[in-house]
């Protein structure tokens, strides 16, 4: 792997303070709090197993998985973000390893991590596919991978394109640049349930899948959130997430636990 090459198509100043919402609804807060949760429910940290987080931002995820006794590396490929990620790490007097470099070609020896943590970042890298075939070959043979990923073929944002679609048949246009449902041009790659199972599929196999959250993205649904009382809207959004949980193809983020296949190294 070249990994100047792959370096070249990374925006290495990459910082999240550029890119979090002006507007904060219930449903976007409730998507990355239950994102979040819910993943960890998934990693179920143990005393003392090497996780490995790749595309680890601030490293937020990697302090709570050292809290609940792991030992936590994770691997950034932007110097900004891994700036945020020391001050994070440090300011909590934290146990967490960071690195500088990219998932396309992990740092670390065949079969040797016990698990991958890949939270909201296979969509942000140049290339996805090379980075679940380093995962697989990274992972011991009984290891894991968690995978945690926004669904743009969502509930949400497919009846939100159909009623959009009708809206500009009938002449209305409302002047918004980019719709929910549409990547952000920080993405490399619009990724949804079918696809990511596809591509991670080819290199591991999945042995749990859970749906996070339902109806993000849906017209007016976060504005009418908003104008209800919290406990409702926590009520209201529980209820939906729940159903998520039984339907991933439709949920607002998927997220896989999977194994390498018959505890194959690939290479
Ligand atoms: C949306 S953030 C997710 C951060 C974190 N996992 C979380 O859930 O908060 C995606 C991160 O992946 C990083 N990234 C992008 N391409 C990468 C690559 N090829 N290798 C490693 N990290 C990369 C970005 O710099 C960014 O910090």
């Amino acid at each position: 792997m070249d990994k100047d090459r792959i370096k070249a198509q990374i925006d290495l100043e990459w910082d999240d303070d550029e890119v979090l919402p002006e507007v904060v609804n219930p449903d976007t807060e409730f998507l990355f709090n239950r994102m979040t949760e819910a993943t960890f429910e998934v990693v179920g940290a143990r005393q003392g197993e090497m996780i490995l987080d790749i595309g680890c931002g601030r490293a937020g995820d990697g302090v709570e998985l050292a809290r609940r006794g792991a030992t936590v590396v994770g691997l950034e490929a932007s110097r900004v973000m891994l700036a945020h990620a020391r001050e994070h790490v440090n300011g909590n007097g934290a146990h967490v390893t960071l690195v500088h470099g990219v998932g396309e070609c992990l740092p670390v020896r065949h079969q040797s991590v016990d698990k991958v943590l890949c939270k909201g970042a296979l969509d942000h890298f140049a290339e996805p596919e090379t980075v679940i075939g380093q995962i697989a070959r990274a992972l011991k043979p009984e290891g894991q991978a968690i995978i945690a990923l926004a669904n743009f073929e969502s509930l949400g944002f497919k009846l939100g394109r159909r009623i959009y679609s009708v809206k500009l048949a009938l002449g209305f246009k409302d002047g918004t640049v980019r719709m929910p449902w549409e990547p952000p041009p920080d993405h490399t790659c619009k990724f949804d349930y079918f696809l990511l199972r596809r591509m991670v599929g080819a290199y591991l196999e999945v042995e749990e899948e859970v749906g996070v959250s339902f109806l993000f993205g849906f017209p007016w649904w976060g504005a009418f959130l908003a104008r209800c009382p919290r406990k409702i809207y926590l009520a209201l959004l529980a209820i939906l997430d729940k159903v998520a949980h039984r339907f991933p193809s439709l949920s607002d983020v998927v997220i896989l636990r999977c194994r390498p296949k018959n505890g194959e190294c690939v290479d």
